[in-house]
């Protein structure tokens, strides 16, 4: 949930990057393999870096009724190697409900200082009561924890703003993770002498194609 405290890992360490990457290193990326390593490690040093811009994530699902839904997520661990964003959430949320119906979902970061915006198209899969979710939960600070014992359900209708709940195991039984795989990345950076675009995606062998396109 929102809180921001919780552990968080890298799991590929080849793409860890230094705590902080200035904007030239972007517009320095020479080349599509350049600008797609340097895309992977922005995210790995989103859940590394609270500071980061990839910190957090903008997800957006599509409802029962179409209608498209966004919201703001904590960025808790990416996998390179497997194009997956790790984020939490509770289990009785409305993106859940959405992404029980439709599992494609989209990823936005926009990091002003970079002049970066990446747009990713994904597949969610949620886990819950599984070991992912057990690993994930432990990995997690009680402050953090603490939001899944929240009652009545998020997004209820109240009189008043509830208490602040405590750190409660019971939480459990309401903590989800949610695991993003991208099969397309899509990448803009805003750049005085001319702007620059590129898209990657992946086919189902895992075939990748990259391209440039008009900004
Ligand atoms: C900075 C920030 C970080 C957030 N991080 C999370 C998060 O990691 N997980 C989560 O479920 N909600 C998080 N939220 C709250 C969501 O944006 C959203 O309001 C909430 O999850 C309900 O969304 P839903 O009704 O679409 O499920 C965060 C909000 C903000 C402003």
């Amino acid at each position: 949930m929102i809180n921001d405290t919780t552990a968080t890992t890298v799991q590929n360490p080849q793409t860890d990057a230094p705590a902080s990457m200035p904007a030239d290193d972007i517009a320095d990326a020479q080349d599509l393999a350049d600008v797609l390593a340097t895309s992977f490690r922005l995210f790995a040093r989103g859940v590394a870096d609270r500071r980061s811009a990839f910190r957090t994530v903008t997800v957006a699902t599509v409802g029962a009724d179409a209608a498209p839904r966004i919201r703001t997520m904590v960025l808790r661990r990416f996998d390179a190697a497997a194009r997956c964003l790790m984020l939490h959430t509770d289990l009785r949320s409305g993106k859940l409900t959405d992404i029980a119906h439709t599992p494609r979902v989209a990823v936005h970061v926009y990091d002003a200082r970079a002049k970066l915006q990446i747009r990713l198209s994904a597949k969610a899969q949620m886990h819950a009561g599984d070991a992912v979710a057990r690993a994930a939960w432990l990995a997690s600070a009680p402050s953090s924890r603490a939001n899944y014992a929240i009652s009545p359900a998020p997004g209820s209708e109240v009189i008043e703003p509830p208490q602040a709940p405590v750190p409660d195991e019971a939480g459990y039984t309401n903590f989800a993770v949610i695991a993003v795989t991208f099969d397309t990345l899509e990448w803009l950076y805003l750049h005085h002498s001319g702007h620059r675009r590129a898209r990657f995606s992946w086919a189902d062998g895992n075939a990748l194609h990259s391209t440039w396109l008009v900004p």
